[in-house]
């Protein structure tokens, strides 16, 4: 569970005016554009400044997101404004999210890492629930090749994916991709450089 540290380490990196990530969305969601359908229920977890989230509105989908830092959720109205899109910005803790079983037919977690494993057990069997039939789970993160990279993510070795890992934790799903991966990141200052990324797309049966 987070404690003040965290949150105030999120605040202190979101409350300038620069948007640390960048204001266009994460390069492996959006190689998912094929998935999107006008209309689709879309929740982002834990979304920072809203790239994702905006990105999927402006696809035409009803998007639904959350982080936990009050200004992360801010610059997100802001983008949202900016770009003339309607997203469901809301302040929240993750780990007290209610995870409505079937609500959703995507569900977004991009560079989620903060949690340690006991914790991601409960973030991942909630991404699972709120999907409904059909609906897919879109996920991207670092291995533990990361580390030795540094550039981006918590430098916490147990936080790291692996395919074998997301595909235990997933196992109720249909896996559809999953790829571990070396490349160039240039996703604001924070995420930028040589990175060891893992890729999930899955989908729940109908
Ligand atoms: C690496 S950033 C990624 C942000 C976003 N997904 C993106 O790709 O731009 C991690 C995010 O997790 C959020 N976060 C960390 N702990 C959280 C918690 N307990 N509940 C909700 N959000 C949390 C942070 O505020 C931050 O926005």
């Amino acid at each position: 569970m987070p404690g003040t540290g965290e949150l105030d380490y999120w605040n202190a990196r979101f409350d300038v005016e620069e948007y640390h990530y960048g204001k266009a969305p994460n390069a492996f969601l959006a190689r998912q554009a094929p998935l999107l359908r006008p209309g689709m229920r879309a929740l982002c977890v834990a979304d920072g400044e809203g790239r994702n989230s905006v990105w999927l509105a402006e696809h035409g989908l009803e998007v639904t997101a959350f982080d936990f830092s009050p200004p992360g959720v801010a610059k997100a109205r802001r983008l949202a404004a900016e770009r003339g899109v309607t997203v469901d910005h809301r302040l929240a803790d993750i780990y007290a999210w209610g995870w409505d079983a079937h609500a959703y037919d995507l569900v977004v977690a991009i560079f989620i890492q903060f949690a340690a494993p006991r914790e991601r057990a409960l973030i991942f069997a909630g991404l699972a629930r709120a999907l409904a039939p059909d609906g897919y789970l879109v996920l991207q993160g670092y291995t533990p090749r990361q580390l030795a990279y540094g550039t981006g993510g918590p430098p916490v070795a147990e936080n790291m994916y692996t395919e074998q890992l997301l595909r235990d934790a997933f196992r109720g799903l249909d896996i559809l991709h999953l790829a571990e991966h070396d490349d160039i990141v240039r996703e604001g200052k924070r995420h930028n450089g040589m990175s060891a990324l893992i890729d999930l797309v899955a989908r729940k049966s109908a």
